[in-house]
């Protein structure tokens, strides 16, 4: 058993949970993740390792309620135990010194953008992040994104809090200004596909973290999978970090809705 020993509530729809597991807290690297059950009918749910504490033997996630499974996980409390947590899954991101790296994040996307900001830092990079969400109340990790950047670029949809519009549009005034040997965007689809699309633009490689429907994680369902280079690729092992350029984004983002009315049907169930 997975024991909680901490539950936030960051916005009014994410949160943060600390959990025991040292086996993995030990093995952890930027950009893997977890598959957990909370309990015996639990579905299966992927969520990236915000930050790994193998030391005191503790994973950080931090997950946005959608549907059935992420409210049941909201509903935990401290003290409880998940039945159980499957990981470090995927390849870890390849964390060198590329000279200057751009990393872009976009609402709870910037939990799974938080390690690899850390880990290039660590690495010896110039490290520019920038961070969007809708809002000032839902532009997560600030403090630890500033502590781990060279510059850190806040924007919002509304202009609650820094910069006003998309997280693009302050990619490309960076892109515009100097030059970047390496970029990451994280967050919803379309703003990865259009980060890939800028990025392009300046000639500067990209890698995208995919988030398909899992639900084994170990490359045995074929649930996750995703075209990249007219490939196909299972997210769960082979990624989920891919080249932006080299995912079929039209593809992606339509198995994405595919079992969208399944999912609301449940979530209303629930609710009721
Ligand atoms: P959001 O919809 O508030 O978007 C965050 C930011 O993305 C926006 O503020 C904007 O700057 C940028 N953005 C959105 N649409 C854009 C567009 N068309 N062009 C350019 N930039 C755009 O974010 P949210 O509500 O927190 O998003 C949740 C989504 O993120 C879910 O769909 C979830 O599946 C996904 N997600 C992905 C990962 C991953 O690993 N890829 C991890 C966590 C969450
Ligand atoms: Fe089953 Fe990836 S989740 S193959």
């Amino acid at each position: 058993m997975f024991k909680i020993t901490e539950r936030t509530a960051l916005t009014d729809n994410e949160y943060q949970i600390w959990l025991e597991a040292p086996r993995i807290a030990t093995k952890a690297q930027p950009g893997q993740f977890i598959i957990l059950r909370i309990d015996e009918q639990g579905e299966r749910i992927p969520l990236t390792i915000c930050e790994a504490d193998a030391s005191a033997g503790k994973l950080r996630i931090i997950f946005q309620v959608i549907g059935k499974s992420t409210a049941q996980l909201a509903q935990v409390k401290t003290g409880m135990s998940l039945l159980d947590v499957v990981g470090p899954l995927g390849k870890p991101t390849e964390i060198k010194n590329y000279g200057t790296v751009m990393l872009v994040g976009g609402g709870v996307g910037i939990a799974a953008l938080f390690p690899i900001v850390k880990g290039l830092k660590q690495a010896g990079n110039r490290v520019i992040t920038i961070i969007g969400a809708k809002s000032k109340n839902l532009l997560i990790l600030q403090e630890e994104c500033a502590k781990y950047s060279d510059e850190l670029i806040l924007v919002t949809d509304d202009g609650s809090l820094g910069r006003k519009g998309l997280v693009t549009e302050a990619m490309a005034d960076v892109l515009q200004r100097e030059p970047i040997n390496q970029a990451w965007a994280i967050g919803p689809s379309i703003m990865m596909k259009f980060c890939t699309k800028v990025a392009t633009q300046f000639n500067v490689p990209i890698y995208v973290s995919l988030n398909p429907i899992m639900v084994d994680g170990t490359g045995m369902c074929g649930g996750c999978r995703v075209t990249i280079g007219e490939k196909i690729k299972f997210a769960c092992v082979d990624g989920p970090e891919f080249l932006g350029a080299e995912v079929d984004w039209d593809g992606f983002i339509q198995r994405m809705r595919q079992y969208h009315p399944e999912e609301v049907t449940a979530y209303q169930a629930y609710q009721v």
